[in-house]
């Protein structure tokens, strides 16, 4: 399994500094105070030598490993950096660039189509709090855009009503993971709520097109939803050496198509994933561990 070089990567990302102290400073403080637009950005950190991107994952072969060392030590600044068995096979770092098989596929390793905005794995119990991206490689044309919606720009334009029914109407999330894989659409039974958690502050899950309503006025109200979150999102174009970190748990986000060459050039971007509350989900769990496969129940 990878992640036993990676806990060694991860002992020495954190032991042997490679972001400098304001940075390091900079995303405690987005840890304990948050901003409004809910994500922070660094910029043109020194991430080494770069290969060509490679093809497919089987091909990855990266022996430079400044960027992944950049990556998990700003994760585990925000907490326990962690995997999901669906993705990557539990690897505590994610690679992503185009794959021809993905082609027209909703999903990461896609490019060709929008992902539409969404919180990371609204459906799971184990949320992950953060995530936290690298761009070793931008796309050719920087087409590429990320886009953040944050929940305290949405609440400006909703009604007193319109938050308590958020508050109070559950929906159905439907997983995109199944018991290995992901880009899966499976019920089970997770009925929640888009906004939760303190009222006068709430936070935020959403999901819209893994989301069933329950009535046509759910239906409708998550419509309008949508259309304010794209109102009301930032765009965000990384390049090399960039790094974005979005608080989930706040946002939602998206990702623009564009263009890929597979010759070597194309967009690559490393992600973790970080929970602040390890001991919690080790308590209701039974099992303490980095990597988390599907949760339904806590
Ligand atoms: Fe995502």
């Amino acid at each position: 399994m990878q992640n036993k070089y990676y806990e060694t990567l991860l002992a020495n990302a954190v032991e042997k500094s490679a972001l400098q102290h304001e940075q390091i400073g900079q995303i405690i403080n987005f840890r304990l105070f948050g901003n409004k637009k809910g994500f922070m950005t660094l910029e043109s950190l020194p991430i080494g030598d770069i290969p060509p991107t490679p093809l497919s994952r089987d091909l990855l072969c990266k022996p430079d490993d400044s960027s992944e060392r950049l990556l998990l030590q700003a994760t585990a600044l925000l907490g326990e950096p962690i995997g999901y068995l669906q993705e990557s096979e539990g690897c505590i770092v994610n690679n992503f660039f185009p794959q021809q098989a993905h082609s027209r596929g909703a999903t990461s390793d896609s490019f060709d189509t929008e992902l539409d905005l969404h919180t990371e794995n609204a459906f799971h119990a184990v949320l992950p709090d953060y995530l936290v991206l690298l761009c070793p490689r931008q796309d050719p044309d920087a087409e590429a855009v990320t886009y953040i919606a944050s929940i305290e720009r949405i609440l400006e334009r909703l009604t007193f009503e319109e938050q308590a029914f958020f508050l109070t109407e559950p929906y159905n999330f439907l997983s995109d993971y199944g018991p290995t894989e992901k880009n899966q659409r499976i019920d089970i039974n997770r009925h929640q709520t888009i906004l939760y958690g303190d009222p006068d502050a709430p936070f935020f899950r959403f999901d819209p097109h893994f989301m069933l309503a329950f009535s046509s006025r759910a239906q409708q109200l998550m419509d309008k939803l949508r259309a304010i979150a794209w109102e009301v999102v930032e765009p965000v174009r990384l390049n090399r050496g960039d790094m974005l970190i979005i608080d989930n748990r706040r946002t939602a986000h998206a990702r623009s198509p564009f263009s890929a060459r597979f010759d070597g050039s194309d967009r690559w971007i490393q992600r973790a994933f970080a929970i602040t509350n390890p001991n919690f989900y080790a308590e209701r769990l039974g099992k303490r561990s980095r990597v988390f496969g599907l949760v339904t129940e806590l």
